[in-house]
């Protein structure tokens, strides 16, 4: 399934309309379309799970939403249309992974902000090559395709950006408050229930396009999460009850395009600020472990393009790409 533009404003439309019927005119009118391409857009979201009714000479009213959480123009239309992202969204039902769909889509045009959506992934892949366990409808698993304007030794403040977007948007939709850990990693009362993963092609001078990929653990199982060696992982859904995948993937984006399109502003200035108040690692004893060593000491920055700073007695050191295991533990609630 595909979102459209007809659609997602179309659905917008309706659903701001508040129940009221909205003439076939005003909708041909405001969605620029003839009256037989707003006919097919109706069909087109019928498709998708809408309810529509046409009223005959009054036009059409919106009768039911979707059940399906993940019906694409829903999730669109859920996106501010300021937003330039989201313009196209796929769902499929599976994919080996949507970071390879995102990117197969993406690099076919030149849209920016193409989001790939998947029910189920068969080689979900996490961060270092590790396998991401994606099982059919109990996550959130989705790619965004873009082309920041920025240098590639910058390529962590789009992770950063990311991990603050989640974050935020899980406080809007769910009402939890989640913990960043650094770089980007989401967790719920101190286990993981979120991972990122971004990954850009790029020339000596610039990114040419980047790939983040995004896995929220909505309603895995703790047998789910242990088939895949994640005995200490979470999922979201266990403490908030159902989660509205597509309210929270739509709140995702808008956030995630927000603090993108802020770093051609100010070069990051902004981002940085608030993902130093907004990390739980700062402040924190940690062990640092990359392919080469572990290193412990307390985390005591983070560094212009994202990286991690960390002293112990022995000195002070910086880390790019790293895992992080938190010694003190996460703050009450979180
Ligand atoms: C991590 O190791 O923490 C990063 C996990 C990233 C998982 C997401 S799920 C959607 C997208 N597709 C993938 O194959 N991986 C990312």
């Amino acid at each position: 399934m595909k979102s459209r533009r007809a659609t997602v404003e179309l659905c917008r439309l309706l659903r701001d309309s508040g129940g009221t019927v909205v003439s076939g005119g005003v909708v041909s009118q405001v969605l620029s379309l003839s009256r037989q391409a707003v006919w097919k857009a109706v069909r087109d979201l019928e498709e998708e799970g809408f309810s529509v009714a046409s009223v005959p000479q009054k036009g059409y009213i919106l009768r039911e939403l979707p059940v399906y959480d993940l019906a694409p123009s829903l999730i669109g239309s859920m996106i501010s249309p300021d937003c330039p992202w989201g313009g196209e969204i796929h769902v499929f039902e599976s994919v080996s992974s949507t970071q390879e769909a995102a990117k197969r889509i993406g690099r076919q045009g030149e849209t920016d902000g193409i989001v790939v959506i998947a029910e189920e992934q068969t080689k979900g892949r996490g961060r270092r090559d590790r396998t991401w366990v994606s099982p059919r409808g109990a996550g959130l698993y989705f790619s965004v395709f873009f082309r920041p304007r920025m240098l590639p030794g910058r390529l962590q403040l789009v992770n950063l950006a990311a991990g603050l977007a989640v974050r935020e948007a899980i406080r809007s939709v769910c009402g939890r408050e989640v913990s960043l850990k650094w770089p980007n990693d989401l967790l719920f009362r101190g286990r993981k229930i979120c991972g990122i993963l971004s990954e850009a092609s790029s020339d000596p001078e610039r990114i040419r396009d980047c790939c983040t990929g995004i896995g929220i653990n909505i309603s895995l199982s703790r047998e789910d999460l242990a088939g895949g060696g994640l005995e200490n992982a979470a999922s979201l859904g266990w403490e908030t009850g159902p989660v509205h995948r597509g309210a929270l993937c739509a709140a995702v984006i808008e956030k995630f395009y927000l603090l993108i399109a802020g770093l051609s502003g100010d070069g990051g200035e902004s981002l940085l600020s608030r993902y130093r108040e907004e990390c739980s690692t700062i402040g924190k004893n940690v062990t640092v472990l990359t392919e080469e060593e572990s290193f412990a000491g307390r985390a005591s920055g983070i560094g212009e393009n994202g990286e991690l700073l960390v002293e112990n007695g022995k000195g002070s050191r910086s880390f790019c790409a790293a895992d992080v295991v938190h010694a003190t533990p996460e703050g009450k609630g979180l």
